[in-house]
């Protein structure tokens, strides 16, 4: 294509990919009422409220939709969501990826049990390492969905495993969670506490 042609349809952002992305300027003020719980910059200070900074833009997407579907109970955000468009959700989800995820401190006791089972799960109950979906440095694997995790709650990680546990949860019931779901039946609430203070503490 002619160059003048490419920069004319990039100045009027008539290009299909600047289309389907999420526009981070705009998710920022889209993002404000979210900043009261999840932080400004979405490094939120409580430890049940997930941190979204750095957070892949696909697996935020998914979950906004999931959360606003109800496919995903988060009875802190009903409502919160129901007028937001598809194209707000990829704003705010692309504000959040933007931002530079904080990292917390693992338990001394725990990291030992903690590290080897996300660097090298286990073997005897079939368990897969984390670390080839959530990568060894806990960044995920955003174009394939895989979140980020690394920094992120002690106290949240551990309720996001129980949840996947469980039968009837919190989480959505498709592919992607299902995944999670096979994981975390394997690990006993001793394995989870040790894998949860791991994660905080991992950058
Ligand atoms: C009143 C507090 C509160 C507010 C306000 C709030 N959230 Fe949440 N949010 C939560 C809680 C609690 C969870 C985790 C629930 C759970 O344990 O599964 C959550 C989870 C999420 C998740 C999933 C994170 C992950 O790692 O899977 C996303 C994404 C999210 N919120 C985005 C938003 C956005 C965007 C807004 C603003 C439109 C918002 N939240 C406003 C409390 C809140
Ligand atoms: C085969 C790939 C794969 C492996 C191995 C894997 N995960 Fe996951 N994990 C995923 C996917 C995909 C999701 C997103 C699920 C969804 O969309 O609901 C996820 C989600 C999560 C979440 C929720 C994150 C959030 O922000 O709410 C946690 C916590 C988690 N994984 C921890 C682990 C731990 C700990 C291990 C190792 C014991 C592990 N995962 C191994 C693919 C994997």
């Amino acid at each position: 294509m002619n160059k003048l042609i490419v920069s004319l349809l990039l100045t009027l952002g008539i290009t299909g990919v600047a289309h389907a992305a999420g526009d981070a300027t705009a998710g920022q003020a889209k993002a404000a009422v979210c900043g009261a719980c999840h932080g400004p910059d979405g490094n939120s200070p409580a430890p049940n409220f997930p941190k979204l900074a750095g957070q892949g833009e696909r697996y935020l997407t998914k979950q906004l939709h999931d959360i606003k579907d109800g496919k995903r109970t988060v009875l802190e955000m009903t409502g919160l969501l129901t007028n937001l468009s598809d194209q707000d959700l990829a704003d705010i989800a692309a504000y959040y990826a933007s931002q530079k995820g904080s990292v917390g401190a693992a338990d001394p006791k725990l990291v030992a049990r903690g590290e080897k089972l996300f660097r090298g799960g286990d073997l005897d109950k079939g368990l897969p390492a984390c670390t080839g979906c959530h990568s060894p440095n806990g960044a995920g694997i955003a174009a394939a969905g895989f979140p980020h995790l690394s920094g992120q709650h002690a106290q949240y990680i551990a309720k996001q495993l129980t949840d996947f546990r469980k039968e009837e949860a919190g989480r959505a019931n498709d592919g992607d969670a299902m995944i999670m779901r096979t994981i975390a039946r394997k690990l006993s609430d001793e394995d989870i506490a040790a894998v949860s203070s791991y994660i905080q503490g991992l950058h």
